[in-house]
């Protein structure tokens, strides 16, 4: 089915409110992430080592800023061009860096619970299944194809 104008407005402007307190909502992200797989903490160079998340991380929020940023760009490229194209030496990355730290499919499953969760808890009374469903859409297109790159790296 066609991404349209409404999804994608249903992302761009919950993106809007998300990123206006977007270090709280980062440590909201990686607190849910940690709940659902705890394993995953030794994957992250910024948690592997400490007891407690730490709450003024660069490196933290810059990975939760980049998954949300990078799902909502695909958004707007769902309803623009039917499909998400991430550029080659964008993709390359993604792909090399997940399987250098360990990431596996499932962990992309992880990190949509934990990506939707926060945005249901950013954008309180505004959130419908509607906007989760948007928001799941654009991510799982955009989680592919790093997940085909991933498969080409390892
Ligand atoms: C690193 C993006 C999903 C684990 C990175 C980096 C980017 C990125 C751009 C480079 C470092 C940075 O700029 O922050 C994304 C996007 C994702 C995604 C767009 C999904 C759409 C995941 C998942 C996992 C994961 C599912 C595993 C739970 C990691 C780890 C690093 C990393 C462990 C290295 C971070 C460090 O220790 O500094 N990711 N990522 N990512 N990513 Fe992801």
């Amino acid at each position: 089915m066609a991404f349209t104008e409404k999804q994608e407005a249903l992302v761009k402007d919950s993106w809007e409110i998300l990123k206006q307190n977007i270090l709280e909502n980062s440590l909201r992200f990686f607190t849910i992430i940690l709940e659902i797989a705890p394993a995953a903490k030794a994957m992250f160079s910024f948690l592997k080592d400490s007891d407690e998340i730490p709450q003024n991380n660069a490196k933290l929020k810059s990975h939760a800023t980049k998954v949300f940023k990078m799902t909502c760009e695909s958004a707007l490229q769902l309803r623009e061009k039917g499909e998400v194209i991430v550029s080659d030496t964008t993709l390359k990355y993604l792909g090399s860096v997940h399987v250098k730290n360990g990431v596996i499919d499932l962990h992309f499953e992880v990190v949509k619970e934990a990506l939707l969760r926060t945005i249901k808890e950013a954008v309180g009374e505004n959130w419908s299944e509607e906007m989760g469903c948007a928001w799941g859409e654009a991510y799982d297109q955009l989680a592919a194809a790093i997940k085909a790159e991933m498969k080409q790296e390892a």
